[in-house]
């Protein structure tokens, strides 16, 4: 398994078991069967809403004695509606708590976004939010490295930045973030992000490698595009007699970045993990970097209200 090398020397897996849209009373036996069959990464937040399930698996795992927590990497993000420097603490304990552990490895912003502290999910007008002038992200920053050195987390990073918003923490702080998770597949290449994280020193994580097709409506557009059904994709699935998303996956880990696949069926989290066995060459590289169309699943647009002070979250 390909893994991501970070400054102290931790390494991380690529390719992790992803738990965004798993529903609860279906998470814990993925993780578990995740686990079992060799995941070493679990991606997790706290808006997944989710976390004790997941929580329970993991102590059933470690009380059994055949993976102890310090063979795994958890990770976990900050909720919008928490970003004020006295509410960053509470909520990675009680992140911590719910997943019944005692430090995550890693712990991302999970948007550039601040909501009020009350509002749990999100916010059903402009009056739930709170403009970055009040609350500005090197707050929350300060706040994410103040639990780094209280030794809750062992990394800090970020997910949803683009290259402005890192551009502007980074002249900020003297501890730039160690990731960025952001979503990554061949409709949506960002080699320009990319290439600025290398730049940095900052690892990248792709999520929705897959598409995300268990979106719930509200997310979704009518007419978007399928990357498992997509022709370049099942060609090269049946050169290498591999499955599409065994190839989506593969491009992931081929890019040096992590890629957290979600699922919660036991065939299909194996195959997933399998997809470590996949080398694409380069022809296969050049194949699907023709596919790059800029397109996103999470568009950010249900951020941008019309008299909230959020506008293009991506920078696009
Ligand atoms: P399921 O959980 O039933 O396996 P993403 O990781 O981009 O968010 O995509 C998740 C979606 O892709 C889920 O609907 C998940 O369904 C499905 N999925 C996960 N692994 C595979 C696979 N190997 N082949 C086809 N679909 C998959």
């Amino acid at each position: 398994m390909k893994e991501l090398i970070f400054e102290n020397g931790d390494k991380l897996d690529a390719i992790g078991l992803g738990t965004w849209k798993s529903d609860p009373g279906e998470v814990g036996e993925a993780v578990k069967a995740a686990l079992k069959t060799g995941y070493r990464h679990i991606d997790c937040a706290a808006i997944y809403g989710n976390e004790s399930e997941i929580g329970q698996a993991f102590t059933e795992v470690f009380n059994n004695g055949t993976i102890s927590r310090d063979n795994i990497w958890i990770t976990s993000k900050l909720w919008n509606n928490a970003h004020q420097k006295q509410d960053v603490i509470p909520a990675l304990k009680k992140t911590l708590s719910d997943l019944q552990l005692d430090y995550l490895d890693l712990y991302l912003m999970h948007w550039p976004i601040a909501f009020q502290p009350e509002i749990d999910t999100f916010p059903e007008d402009a009056g739930g939010f709170k403009p970055l002038s009040e609350v500005p992200i090197i707050e929350t920053w300060e706040a994410m490295l103040e639990a780094k050195s209280q030794h809750l987390v062992r990394h800090v990073g970020v997910s949803n930045f683009s290259i402005p918003k890192l551009d502007d923490l980074i002249s900020k702080t003297d501890d730039p973030p160690e990731m960025n998770q952001v979503e990554l597949h061949p409709f949506l290449q960002q080699a320009d992000l990319l290439h600025f994280c290398r730049n940095n020193d900052i690892h990248v994580t792709a999520y929705s490698p897959l598409g995300s097709g268990d979106r719930g409506k509200a997310f979704k557009a009518d007419d978007e595009p399928s990357l498992l059904d997509n022709k370049v994709i099942n060609d090269l699935a049946d050169k290498h007699h591999a499955t599409p998303a065994q190839i989506l996956i593969a491009w992931s880990v081929k890019r040096g970045t992590g890629v957290i696949p979600k699922s919660t069926n036991p065939g299909r989290i194996k195959e997933n993990l399998e997809s470590a066995d996949v080398s694409l060459d380069g022809d296969d590289m050049n194949a699907i970097a023709e596919l790059d169309k800029h397109y996103r699943y999470i568009d950010g647009r249900f951020f941008e209200l019309e008299d909230n002070s959020y506008d293009n979250v991506f920078d696009d």
